[in-house]
C-alpha cells in the first residue's frame, strides 16, 4: 500500500517521520478525511478549503495546492473503489520539544494515506443505531480539525464498551456534536442543529445537509439543542464523511421518536445519496 509523505509517494511500511515531529509530541497538527466514491474524491474544494482554514487557525504554512495529484494517485491505487482519503499535516520537527511555535519554523510534515472503508452496515440506515450521551470533557476549541484526539478517542470507547455507535456529547446540558459527528434532530417538522462555532467541528456532510434542505424548502434552526430536547426529538441523525447521513433509534437506552428511522431521514438520506451520485468535486 502507497502513502504520500513530504512530496514522495512510498510504501506505507517504509514511511518514516522523525520521533521529534511534533505531530508525534504534541499532537500539534490538523487533518481531513475525504471520502471517495468509484475512486473520485468527493466535496474535495470543500475539504482543501476547511483544510486551509485550520492551518491558519494554528499557523502552518504548507502548500496544500501540490496536494490535488497525489491525492488522485492514491484514491486510485486503493484496494476498493470507495475508499477516504487522510491528510495529516503537522508543525514538523524541531530540534528541541518546547511547547511555542519553533523558530524559524520547521517545514511541516504533510502525510496522505487512502483509508479502506469498512463494509457499509446497511441494516444501521435501515434500523437506526444506538447512542450514548457523556458529559463534554474536550477542550473549547473543537473548530480545529486537530489531530490531538483524545478526547474522541475515550468517547470512541466508551460508545464501545457500551453498545453504542457513537457518543453525543453534553456541554452545560447542552448537546454539541458527537466523538466524530456533527448532529441534527428533527422535531415538530424542523430540521435542527448546532450552530458552527468554537463547540463543534463544521462537518462538511453537515454543510451539505443543511445545503440540500434549504433547497427542499425545510425549516432549519441552527442553534443550541437542550438534552431534554433531543431525548424528546422525533428523529435524531449523525452526520460524518464516514457515515453519511446515519439515523439515530435509541438514545442512552430511551426509543428515538418511534424508535426506527422517520420520514425527513428516508427524504433526506436519498437526497444526499443523489448529491454524491452527482459527484461534486
Ligand atoms: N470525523 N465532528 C467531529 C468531532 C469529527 O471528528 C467529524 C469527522 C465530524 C464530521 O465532519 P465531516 O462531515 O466533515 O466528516 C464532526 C472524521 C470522519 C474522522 O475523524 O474520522
Amino acid at each position: 500500500m502507497l502513502c504520500y509523505l513530504n512530496g514522495e509517494m512510498t510504501p506505507l511500511a517504509a514511511a518514516k517521520i522523525s520521533v521529534m515531529d511534533r505531530g508525534f509530541l504534541f499532537g500539534d497538527g490538523v487533518y481531513e478525511v475525504v471520502p471517495a466514491y468509484c475512486r473520485r474524491l468527493f466535496c474535495w474544494r470543500r475539504h482543501m478549503r476547511r483544510l486551509s482554514e485550520n492551518l491558519d487557525k494554528i499557523q502552518i504554512a504548507a502548500d496544500i495546492g501540490a496536494l490535488t495529484e497525489p491525492a488522485n494517485a492514491l484514491i486510485n491505487a486503493a484496494a476498493d473503489a470507495d475508499s477516504a482519503l487522510y491528510i495529516q499535516i503537522t508543525r514538523g520537527a524541531a530540534a528541541v520539544r518546547r511547547h511555542a511555535f519553533p523558530a524559524p519554523p520547521p517545514p511541516p510534515t504533510v502525510f496522505m494515506m487512502a483509508m479502506a472503508l469498512p463494509p457499509r452496515a446497511e441494516e444501521k440506515y435501515r434500523d437506526g443505531v444506538a447512542c450514548r450521551t457523556m458529559e463534554e470533557f474536550r477542550w473549547n476549541r473543537a473548530d480545529i480539525k486537530s489531530v490531538s484526539l483524545l478526547g474522541g478517542v475515550l468517547a470512541a470507547q466508551f460508545a464501545a464498551e457500551t453498545g453504542g455507535e457513537e457518543v453525543i456529547l453534553i456541554r452545560d446540558g447542552w448537546a454539541g456534536e458527537a466523538a466524530a459527528s456533527n448532529i441534527f434532530a428533527v422535531a415538530d417538522g424542523i430540521l435542527l442543529t448546532p450552530p458552527a462555532d468554537c463547540r463543534i467541528l463544521p462537518g462538511i456532510s453537515r454543510e451539505i445537509v443543511l445545503e440540500i434542505a434549504r433547497r427542499q424548502n425545510i425549516k432549519i434552526q441552527e442553534r443550541d439543542i437542550a438534552r431534554a430536547e433531543l431525548g424528546a426529538a422525533d428523529e435524531i441523525w449523525l452526520t460524518s464523511s464516514t457515515r453519511e447521513i446515519m439515523p439515530v433509534a435509541a438514545l442512552d437506552g430511551a426509543p428515538v421518536g418511534g424508535g426506527k428511522p422517520g420520514k425527513m431521514f428516508a427524504k433526506m438520506s436519498a437526497a444526499f445519496r443523489r448529491f454524491i451520485e452527482d459527484g461534486e468535486e
